[in-house]
């Protein structure tokens, strides 16, 4: 697996830097799941194919079908070298255009939070994998503090402005997972945490990141000049107080997996 994180160029994403969260925490989540090699992978929300890589270095797929409802991140995944035989699909977790039994394994990284309603999500996966097939997710803990840009979402709200959450923030806490995946009907459920910490060479990397970000990116594009310049000297004080050197972030995750029950 190359270090090289996945950069945007073509204002699609919502982190240009995003491959590297996505690729610390998901290889965790992989390694946990410990999955055979050769089955049939679902990417639920493959977005810009971050997570979809890990699966191809690590898991050989006999084959692999990502789903996102953004063709943008489609888009940009479908240029990757590394992703020519990956199949991706423009589809909506909460309706995947698939046959049932047509997976051995769905899993969902860091997705579950962005889609309105979990549940019907979570029912889809386990529609579309076969019996004593695996269905799995990972989410930040948003409510737990677990979010690495959680620093930030608290300084815009120290400016007066609403910090961006996901629809479903709620869904990524141990305990609402574990419902969900037992509403669903999946035996041997097992949930695990993740914790990862990313260190940046300074706080100006950390500003052009969160720049480049979809959700913090776009508050800030909406403010006036002095505002962003006021906010940028919060969180520099916030994450770099004594005014130089590097920068470390931390995030935690909540990871869940199961197996689908015989028909
Ligand atoms: C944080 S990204 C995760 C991307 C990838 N899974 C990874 O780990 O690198 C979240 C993705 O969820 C997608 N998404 C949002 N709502 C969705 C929905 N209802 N169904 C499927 N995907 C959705 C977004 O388009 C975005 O690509």
């Amino acid at each position: 697996m190359t270090s090289e994180p996945i950069r945007f160029t073509d204002g699609a994403g919502y982190d240009r830097f995003m491959g590297v969260w996505s690729r610390l925490a998901g290889q965790q989540f992989l390694d946990w799941i410990a999955p055979k090699q050769g089955q049939r992978w679902l990417d639920v929300g493959c977005g810009n194919g971050a997570f979809t890589q890990l699966i191809v270095n690590n898991s050989e797929p006999s084959s692999l079908v990502g789903i996102d409802p953004s063709e943008a991140q489609l888009a940009f995944a479908r240029k990757h070298p590394l992703l020519q035989s990956v199949d991706f699909v423009n589809a909506d977790a909460m309706a995947l255009p698939f046959a049932d039994d047509a997976f051995d394994l769905a899993v969902m990284p860091l997705v579950i939070f962005f889609v309105p309603e979990p549940a019907q999500g979570v029912a889809e996966m386990v529609r579309v994998v076969v019996p004593g097939g695996t269905v799995a997710a990972y989410a930040w803990d948003m409510e737990g503090g677990g979010f690495p840009y959680q620093s930030v979402n608290e300084t815009l709200s120290a400016v007066g402005r609403p910090a961006p959450m996901p629809p479903s923030p709620e869904c990524s806490r141990i305990e609402a997972l574990s419902d969900l995946w037992t509403i669903a009907g999946l035996e041997d459920i097992q949930t695990t945490a993740i914790d990862v910490e990313r260190t940046f060479a300074d706080f100006d990397e950390v500003w052009n990141t969160v720049l480049g970000g979809p959700s913090a990116g776009q508050a800030l594009a909406a403010m006036a000049v002095e505002e962003v310049s006021r906010f940028r000297e919060l969180l520099r004080d916030r994450l770099q107080p004594g005014g130089s050197g590097r920068v470390s972030l931390s995030g935690r995750a909540h990871a869940i997996r199961g197996t689908v029950p015989g028909r």
